[in-house]
């Protein structure tokens, strides 16, 4: 196999054959493709593409690049997961996890960091003092067994091949290509060991697919390496024209999904967490329907298990789940509606880059993160305002940046005379 050659072959609208294929993949995890000529092979995916065997090779060569996990095995139980494809406020494995746990279904996740506009679940867990996202499959393995909930950073055993192609992809342009997404998100999925798969794929301009059509590719793409691969898999396209809930940021999107698994969420993300929680109770070995599983989704946040699972898993990893540690910025600004009507819009992207801007996110890899900055948007598309009204707060650390983040916000608020068409958070289901 020769680098260059592949190169030439994509850039020409070729389909490479799936050993060759498998080598670029498996030599650049070695380190024996310089990043160079990997960039360039992205590149020309970009404008080409990859065909259904390509990306399914490109699947089993990341997962062959490391070690793979079966924790289906190490539980003696089916293995559920779930994943989202990345948005603006989504804190949703947080509040789904205690859920389904409280039910009886162990659920391990692992997950990632944020970069750019959307937040990683990982960052969002580090705001709770002393929360450990570092656990030993030994520890994992326990923790799931005891508290039947564990959200852990992935080992860099697993994947390592997708851990330097998504790197790269993230400072090359390459990011939003279905195949690739496609092949990351599944080789990690697959890798450990899950044997049904929620995806989540988010749709809209807080989201890598900007369009339904875009996002049923990739929902399809998914749905294809999983059942090729002999899992379960149902995509959830759901709404990202506007933040989910109302909290964008770290410590803030902690409090929210804790106030939603104790039944106090605002409504789109209440009915995305029960939603989810209802097909991954479904898919489980509980034997039920997703309208049981969403009824007994519905019971774990009434009677208060959920809330008591989600606070035995904050301790197991070492954190206070008692709320009032939450950091809180020094600066609270509020985000007044300029006139009286509906809300039409509340721009994803622009709320995403405005808590970005305020600190809650990285732009590179290594940028520390504040984790008590951000926006919480009182109001959503479709809310009913009057001037003056606060359609949000910012939450910064000092007058000046709280008072950029105001100017953005602001700009992301459309407000009309007329109600926008609803279509709630759920927009389709691929399974
Ligand atoms: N999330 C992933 O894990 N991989 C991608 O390529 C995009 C989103």
């Amino acid at each position: 196999m020769r680098a260059a050659e592949l190169i030439e072959q994509k850039r020409n609208g070729g389909e490479h054959d799936p050993g060759e294929l498998a080598e670029l993949i498996l030599a650049y995890a070695r380190d024996e493709v310089p990043d160079y000529q990997m960039a360039a092979w992205c590149m020309a995916v970009y404008f080409r593409g990859l065909s259904a065997a390509e990306t399914q090779s490109l699947t089993d060569a990341m997962i062959r690049s490391g070690e793979t996990l079966d924790l289906g095995a190490l539980l003696g139980r089916k293995v559920v997961d779930k994943h989202s494809t990345g948005g603006v406020g989504d804190k949703t494995s947080i509040a789904v996890g205690p859920i389904v746990a409280a039910c009886g279904v162990p659920l391990g996740k692992m997950s990632g960091r944020g970069l750019g506009h959307t937040g990683g679940t990982l960052d969002k867990l580090e705001s709770i003092p002393g929360f450990r996202v570092e656990l030993t499959t030994e520890e994992l393995v326990a923790q799931l067994k005891d508290v039947g909930m564990a959200i852990v950073g992935q080992t860099a055993d697993l994947v390592p091949a997708d851990k330097k192609l998504y790197a790269l992809r993230d400072v090359t342009a390459t990011v939003d290509i279905v195949s690739l997404i496609a092949s990351s998100i599944m080789s990690k999925k697959l890798a450990a060991g899950a044997q049904a798969i929620v995806l989540d794929v988010k749709v809209g301009d807080g989201a890598f697919m900007k369009t339904l059509d875009d996002a049923r590719a990739l929902a399809e793409q998914m749905r294809e390496i999983g059942t090729r691969a002999g899992r379960e898999v149902t995509c959830l396209l759901t709404d990202m024209d506007q933040p989910l809930g109302r909290a964008v940021g770290n410590a803030l999107e902690v409090d929210e999904a804790r106030d939603t698994i104790r039944g106090d969420g605002p409504a789109d993300f209440t009915e995305l967490v029960l939603d989810a929680s209802a097909r991954l109770l479904a898919y489980s070995d509980l034997g039920i329907d997703v309208d049981e599983g969403r009824r007994r989704a519905q019971a774990a946040v009434d009677d208060g298990s959920a809330l008591e699972t989600y606070e035995r898993w904050i301790r197991a990893q070492g954190g206070d789940p008692d709320p009032s540690v939450l950091e809180q910025a020094p600066v609270q600004m509020p985000v007044a509606a300029p006139r009286e009507g509906v809300v039409s819009r509340v721009g994803a992207l622009a709320v995403g880059n405005a808590a970005l801007e305020l600190g809650a996110g990285r732009r590179t890899k290594d940028e520390p993160i504040d984790h008590a900055v951000g926006v919480l948007c009182f109001a959503k598309r479709g809310d009913t305002v009057l001037a003056g009204d606060d359609l949000a707060e910012v939450h910064a650390r000092d007058d000046e940046s709280a008072r950029r983040a105001v100017a953005a916000v602001l700009a992301a608020y459309e407000i009309g005379d007329n109600a926008p068409v609803d279509h709630g958070i759920l927009l389709d289901v691929v399974d």
